[in-house]
């Protein structure tokens, strides 16, 4: 194959609805800023582009459930995704966001550009409408039962159980996520991208073309898709928050996110062009560019079948060569959530484990869900940080610094060394496999490969044993060991750079080496004779057992103030009036609150229970302020066994009630009574 003269590389638009978590990290942003890292290296001509997905249902409801609008919920989180992605070295040439009004133009030109064109379907349907709210209920506005695996919580666009995607019409008995009611139906005119066309006319035979490139499992789901026969789609819903839909007379209506979202690719490269200067369209418009979408398996039908149609449809851009989809990342054997807070958060991570993120990036290299889904475990972080990275990468580099220094004053000895078999075979094995590793999106064995030139630096220095030769004597042999361990250092600098960048960057700094460099340095990186380097710096510090118990307790405490919507739960198992008998419930009148510092979700109260006054600390900080609670009567349980959650003792649990919004409410007596009464 021809080698592209650009590559554009996107990686999925998070939606801004919360932080980011080592899940959107493993799946997506460190593999494609690894590929793109790559790429520079080796002097390639590289966009890579993203930025925040701020339309679209899950943002709404966010604002609703907070009591703040979609705008404030999307400037916060966008911020904080914004600084995160750049605190972990994602090297995107351009972070945008879809409220932006070239965004909001460029999709409206696109949609009017298809519409012009005749592209779309226009339908009148009856949707499932919310009287009480007076709005449409579109995706995740919906709940119901799944037709195909019985879940009775899935969405109107997809069940989470089964991953079938869905529309609301095929929800068993719908149900609004906004009042609780049933809908209703009613007519409302959409315009609807006509993808059954499109199977026949290519689509289909462009996705059979791809069998040998595109990753099984991508292409596995599309052809899936393709054998059940694509439906036209609605590319516009109900909303008041989203892009306009640009015709006149049509207000109300806006255009899909699905629609709306992978067009902010392009308008992300647009903006791109107005601060660099360059010119954004040969890398959307030439077809000797070649487009990569790094995305995660919950996206693979919208960037293989829906936005290649809408672009192919538009005409003047190219399509992707190819979208590396990864599968899941789970966090200690259950899926991460965002809602239960069973995730790892950067900002939180950054907080406990203060400039180590090479660390995470490493680990999360090292168990990308490339194939399948795959389990972060603290365990078996803090084992490959230690034996990994310290034991082997860390100790290599530490010897040859401290040795440099003890024997020869911080200066290169003797530009002469012998080369080693094993570490000669090792270098030039990253140098031939590495390209195409990375171009076969297979990071993890690449990252490995990258890492057997300090395992094998490391045997070399070990068995050389410099340290144990006489430095009168055998002065020369010495430096030549010396020597050429230093040069490994420099090779390694450059083989792991893609993956560790921030280690990368400190070894250079150590070896007194420019920070610019490109990928052949990496056969003829040598050291000149005399060329001083600086004070070593440790690369790595081992991870303590106590850190991890820290973060294990904190998932812990995950667990324990997570309080299960009651709404669509089966009846528990029967118990007996004893079993009943034996908790002691009370009302309580909260006598003070305050925020748990630096847990979102935690509130401390003091309660008085009649027969005491007491701490308990509650999961409810996201539904109260402190000071709003002040005296409010509640459902105590008193006999609860006292539990550590973030270091304070909690001494009982509030009792709460969860509405169908997600909001939460004390269970309270109808009117002021004594605190201590029981409840029964
Ligand atoms: N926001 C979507 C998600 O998190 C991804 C959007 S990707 C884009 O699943 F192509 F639409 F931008
Ligand atoms: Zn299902």
């Amino acid at each position: 194959m021809k080698s592209p003269k650009r590559y554009t590389v996107t990686a999925a638009l998070p939606y801004a609805n919360g932080p980011v978590h080592i899940g959107h990290l493993a799946g997506c942003f460190i593999p494609a800023d690894i590929y793109a890292r790559f790429l520079r290296l080796s002097g390639k001509d590289v966009l890579f582009i993203c930025g925040s997905d701020e339309h679209g249902v899950p943002i709404t409801l966010k604002a609703r459930n907070l009591g703040v609008t979609p705008q404030e919920v999307v400037d916060k989180y966008h911020e904080m995704m914004k600084q995160s992605f750049l605190d972990f070295g994602i090297t995107f040439d351009y972070y945008s966001r879809t409220s932006s009004n070239i965004h909001r133009e460029t999709a409206q030109e696109f949609f009017t550009d298809l519409y012009n064109k005749g592209e779309f379907s226009e339908k009148v349907t009856d949707q499932y409408y919310d009287e009480q709210e007076k709005t449409f209920l579109a995706d995740r506005y919906i709940v119901g039962t799944c037709p195909n695996c019985g879940n009775e919580n899935a969405y109107g666009d997809q069940c989470e159980k089964c991953g079938k995607s869905l529309s609301p019409a095929d929800l068993i008995n719908p149900m609004s996520k906004l009042s609780g009611n049933a809908p209703v139906k009613k007519s409302t005119k959409h315009w609807f991208l006509p993808l059954d066309k499109y199977q026949d006319e290519w689509l289909g035979a462009w996705v059979e073309a791809q069998k040998e490139s595109w990753k099984s499992n991508v292409f596995g789901q599309c052809k899936s898709w393709l054998d059940q026969g694509l439906q036209p789609r609605a590319i516009t819903r109900d909303l008041d928050w989203g892009v306009p839909v640009p015709l006149a007379g049509e207000e109300g209506k806006v255009l899909y996110v699905w629609f709306d979202a992978p067009i902010g690719y392009i308008s992300a490269s647009r903006e791109w062009s107005e601060i660099s200067g360059k010119d954004w369209k040969p890398y959307w418009q030439d077809e000797h560019s070649q487009l990569v979408h790094f995305i995660g398996k919950d996206n693979i039908v919208f960037h293989c079948l829906i936005f290649p149609s809408m672009l192919k449809a538009h005409g003047k851009f190219i399509l992707p060569d190819n979208i590396p989809a990864n599968e899941f990342l789970n966090l200690e054997g259950e899926k991460i959530s965002t809602s239960k807070n069973w995730a790892v958060w950067l900002h939180e991570y950054l907080e406990d484990f203060p400039n180590r993120q090479d660390e995470l990036r490493y680990v999360l290299t090292s168990i990308a869900p490339e194939t399948k889904d795959s389990d972060f475990s603290w365990k078996d972080f803090q084992t490959r940080v230690n034996s990994e990275l310290a034991d082997i990468l860390g100790n290599f580099v530490n010897r040859v610094m401290v040795l440099t220094h003890k024997y020869f004053e911080g200066k290169v000895p003797t530009s002469e060394f012998i080369p080693d078999r094993e570490v000669e075979n090792a270098a030039t094995s990253i140098f031939e496999k590495l390209p195409e590793l990375i171009h076969n999106y297979n990071f993890r064995q690449a990252q490995v490969e990258a890492l057997n030139l300090a395992r094998s630096g490391n045997k070399y220095l070990a068995d050389a044993q410099p340290w144990k030769l006489n430095l009168e004597t055998q002065r020369e042999e010495i430096a030549r060991v010396i020597a050429y361990s230093l040069d490994i250092t420099a090779r390694l600098s450059i083989a792991l750079a893609p993956f560790i960048p921030n280690t990368s960057a400190k070894i250079r700094r150590m070896l007194n080496l420019s920070p610019e460099f490109i990928w052949n340095d990496l056969l003829t990186s040598h050291l000149p004779e005399g060329h001083n380097i600086s004070h070593p710096e440790i690369l790595f510090k081992k991870i303590e057992d106590t850190e991890i118990e820290i973060q294990l307790q904190k998932l812990e405490d995950s667990k324990a103030i997570n309080i299960v919507p009651s709404k669509h739960n089966p009846v528990k198992e029967p118990i007996t009036f004893d079993e009943f008998m034996k908790m002691d419930i009370r009302v309580g009148t909260i006598l003070e609150a305050e925020k748990v510092e630096k847990a979102d979700k935690l509130l401390k109260l003091k309660v008085d229970t009649g027969v005491d006054q007491r701490t308990v600390v509650s999961g409810i900080a996201e539904h109260f302020k402190p000071e709003d609670i002040i005296g409010e009567q509640v459902s105590v349980l008193l006999n609860l066994q006292p539990r550590k959650i973030r270091g304070i003792e909690s001494n009982g649990m509030i009792l709460m009630a969860e509405d169908s919004d997600g909001k939460l409410h004390f269970v309270k007596p109808g009117t002021a009574i004594q605190s201590g009464a029981e409840v029964r």
